[in-house]
């Protein structure tokens, strides 16, 4: 691991430290826990309190993601819609369904929707979302198709290897700002190749690999 920590020495925040530490004695606790793929949260799915479905909303109904997680594009966090988004249709749509009868429970009483997050960093971690929606990284990279899913499940191991590997060369990565929430476009590695170098210095990206940018 020693490539990905240069400068050991450097002014390292306290919680890095407190993170070193934590790896040492797990590593020392054992090696299998580390390593298995709940460690890494791949395959996540927890059953929700409401049995709502992307594939029937984003994809055969084609609603935009931003019509419920509006804050992406804007801010740090990808908020989750309140109940009353949903009443938006469902006020229409199945108004007497029992499928719905918690979300319209939650729009009269006010009280949200117990929904369980299935991505999450460690408290150590620093994310934006908006940083990366506005320069061209659409939400398939790091959430996989969640738009054909009847149920969310993570699909990414989102790891610090995993955010440094794209980080390292995001030219692999990056496509025109329209086509961020079209998790379906399909890029041929040519064009990717030749697009992504041009969106790296047109729009002068400089995706850190500094600690600091990560862990602050
Ligand atoms: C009609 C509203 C609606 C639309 C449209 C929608 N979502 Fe969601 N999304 C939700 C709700 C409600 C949840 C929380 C429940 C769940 O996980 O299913 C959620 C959860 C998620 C999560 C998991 C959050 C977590 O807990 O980690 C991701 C990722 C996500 N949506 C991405 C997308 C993307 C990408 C699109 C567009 C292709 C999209 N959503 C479109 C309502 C919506
Ligand atoms: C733009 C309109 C619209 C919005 C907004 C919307 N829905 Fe729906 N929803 C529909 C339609 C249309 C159907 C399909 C009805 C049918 O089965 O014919 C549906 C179906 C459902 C179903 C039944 C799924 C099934 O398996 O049969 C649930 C549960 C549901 N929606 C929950 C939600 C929740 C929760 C939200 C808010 C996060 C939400 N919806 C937001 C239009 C909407
Ligand atoms: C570069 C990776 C990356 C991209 C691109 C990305 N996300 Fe996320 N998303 C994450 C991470 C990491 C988390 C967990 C953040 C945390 O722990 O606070 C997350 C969390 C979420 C959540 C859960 C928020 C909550 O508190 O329940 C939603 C919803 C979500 N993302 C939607 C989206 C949508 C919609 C897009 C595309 C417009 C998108 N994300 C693009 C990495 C990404
Ligand atoms: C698919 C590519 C990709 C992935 C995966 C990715 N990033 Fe990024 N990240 C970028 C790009 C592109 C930028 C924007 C650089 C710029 O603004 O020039 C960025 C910027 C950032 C910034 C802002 C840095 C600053 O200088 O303010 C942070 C923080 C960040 N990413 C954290 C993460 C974390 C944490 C993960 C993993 C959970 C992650 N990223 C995964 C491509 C990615
Ligand atoms: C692009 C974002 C990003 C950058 C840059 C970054 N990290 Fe991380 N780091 C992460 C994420 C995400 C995790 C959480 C990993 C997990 O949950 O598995 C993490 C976890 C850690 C941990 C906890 C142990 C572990 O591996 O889980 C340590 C220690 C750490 N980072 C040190 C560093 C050092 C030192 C640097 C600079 C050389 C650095 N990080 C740069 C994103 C980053």
């Amino acid at each position: 691991m020693s490539d990905i920590f240069p400068r050991w020495t450097n002014r390292l925040p306290l919680k890095v430290a407190i993170g070193a530490l934590l790896v040492a004695s797990a590593a020392t606790a054992g090696i299998n826990y580390y390593f298995t793929p709940k460690y890494a949260n791949i395959g996540y799915q927890p059953h929700q309190p409401v049995a709502f479905s992307h594939n029937i909303h984003a994809t055969q109904l084609g609603i935009d993601c931003r019509y419920c997680h509006n804050g992406v594009e804007k801010s740090w966090y990808s908020n989750v819609p309140t109940s009353s988004t949903c009443m938006n249709c469902h006020n229409q749509v199945l108004k007497d369904d029992d499928k719905l009868a918690l979300v319209r429970e939650s729009a009269a009483t006010g009280q949200p929707i117990p929904w369980i997050q299935i991505h999450k960093l460690p408290d150590y971690v620093y994310f934006n979302h908006s940083v990366h929606v506005n320069r061209g990284v659409s939400c398939v990279k790091c959430h996989g198709q969640v738009n054909h899913l009847d149920e969310v499940k993570q699909v990414k191991s989102l790891t610090m290897s995993f955010c440094l590997e794209c980080h390292r060369d995001p030219s692999k990565h990056l496509r025109e700002n329209k086509d961020v929430f079209n998790l379906d476009l399909v890029i041929s590695p040519e064009e990717q190749e030749k697009k992504g170098t041009e969106f790296v210095k047109n729009w002068h990206v400089n995706a850190s690999q500094n600690c600091s940018a990560c862990h602050r």
